[in-house]
């Protein structure tokens, strides 16, 4: 793996969807360990740009660029591409209930947009993309799952049509819930018991699902940037929690009430399914996803995994929140919490 000094050094990084969670993390680390030479942050609302500028310090950093755009729009995508080394393909629509009233902005969004950004980074000369995925894409019951496995399908085949150049390579780096990003569960939970709720509502007693970190996710897509070939997903090995314990740690001896599970949400989630389980090859902290074609030759496995040695899977290997052999107890999910109590 490179070194990450030198991985980003000189190059202009640019991240769609740049002020949403992810994103800020994401050019947070850029910035504060000095990794590159500019960071691009590319979104549609004005606002969200200025107040992520007025929100920290290192957000004005001489390093760093604003660039109004929406990835539905190629040709602004090919005018913020100019002169761009890698690209993070973070902007999506992602709420699912609105996915499900909205279907076609979500495919206009996730699918579209995913489209516009492998054919901009192809037309623009840009060397690598990773692009975010979830969980929720692997054998999805809603709409935003669907979208991003159409837009996971789409990366992978991208690195098909660069021609001889053999760049941009294309590449898929998915996880699951994280901690504390913007829309999910401890914010609306906290936000509750700020207001003097007596009970918190859960689905389902027997929910569980994967967690990580936004700093865990930030360095995996760093690493992820110095593994990459092209066409492959990579997984992080995260841990799971039952969303009951999460609740507990939240707000311990609280009741909780059962509304049951929601349309388009499950009760476990899963990260590699069992056909995807028979290519895919497990390294001590993460999963590698190849592409199918590479694995069916020997000779073109060994080319693509450039001396890395992992272990495949057994034949009925599936990655599930359920099936997780990693847990987190409430005791540790209250000190991981810690710091979205006090915002
Ligand atoms: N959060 C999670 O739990 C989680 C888990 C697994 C995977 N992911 C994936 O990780 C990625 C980042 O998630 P996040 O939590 O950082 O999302 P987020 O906080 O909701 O941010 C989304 C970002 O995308 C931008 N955006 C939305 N539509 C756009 C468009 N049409 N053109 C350009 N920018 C657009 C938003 O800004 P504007 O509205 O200003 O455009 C915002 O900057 C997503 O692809 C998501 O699917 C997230």
């Amino acid at each position: 793996m490179k070194n990450r000094s030198l991985l980003f050094k000189d190059k202009s990084i640019l991240i769609t969807g740049g002020t949403g969670s992810f994103g800020r993390a994401f050019a947070r680390r850029l910035l504060t360990e000095n990794l590159c030479q500019k960071v691009i942050i590319f979104s549609r609302d004005e606002w969200k740009q200025w107040e992520m500028r007025q929100s920290e310090e290192i957000f004005n950093h001489p390093k760093i660029r604003y660039f109004l755009g929406d990835v539905r729009d190629s040709p602004r995508l090919a005018r913020a591409f100019n002169e761009v080394n890698f690209v993070v393909h973070a902007a999506a629509l992602k709420q699912v209930p609105a996915a499900e009233y909205n279907p076609s902005e979500f495919i206009k969004t996730n699918v579209q947009g995913a489209m516009n950004v492998i054919d901009e980074a192809i037309n623009c000369g840009v060397e690598k993309v990773i692009a975010l995925s979830t969980d929720k894409a692997v054998n999805p019951i809603n709409l935003y799952g669907a979208t991003k496995l159409c837009s996971d399908r789409l990366f992978i085949a991208g690195n098909s049509y660069v021609g001889a150049r053999g760049f941009p390579t294309m590449s898929v780096v998915r996880y699951g819930n994280v901690l504390g990003s913007r829309g999910s569960v401890i914010p609306y939970w906290k936000k509750m018991i700020d207001q003097g709720a007596t009970s918190l509502p859960i689905t389902d007693k027997r929910m569980t699902r994967f967690w990580i970190t936004l700093e865990q996710s930030v360095d995996f897509v760093i690493d992820s940037f110095s593994r990459m070939r092209g066409g492959e997903i990579y997984v992080p090995k995260i841990p799971s929690m039952r969303i009951i314990d999460l609740a507990e740690a939240l707000a311990p001896g609280i009741s909780h009430t059962f509304s049951g599970i929601r349309e388009g949400e499950k009760l476990h989630e899963l990260m590699i399914g069992i056909e995807d389980a028979r290519h895919t090859v497990e390294f001590d902290n993460h999963y590698l996803i190849m592409p199918e074609i590479f694995t069916q030759n020997p000779i073109t496995l060994k080319t693509f995994l450039m001396g890395r040695s992992g272990s495949s899977l057994p034949e009925d290997f599936s990655y599930g929140s359920n099936t997780n052999t990693q847990w987190l107890t409430v005791e540790q999910l209250q000190k991981i919490i810690q710091p979205f109590l006090h915002d």
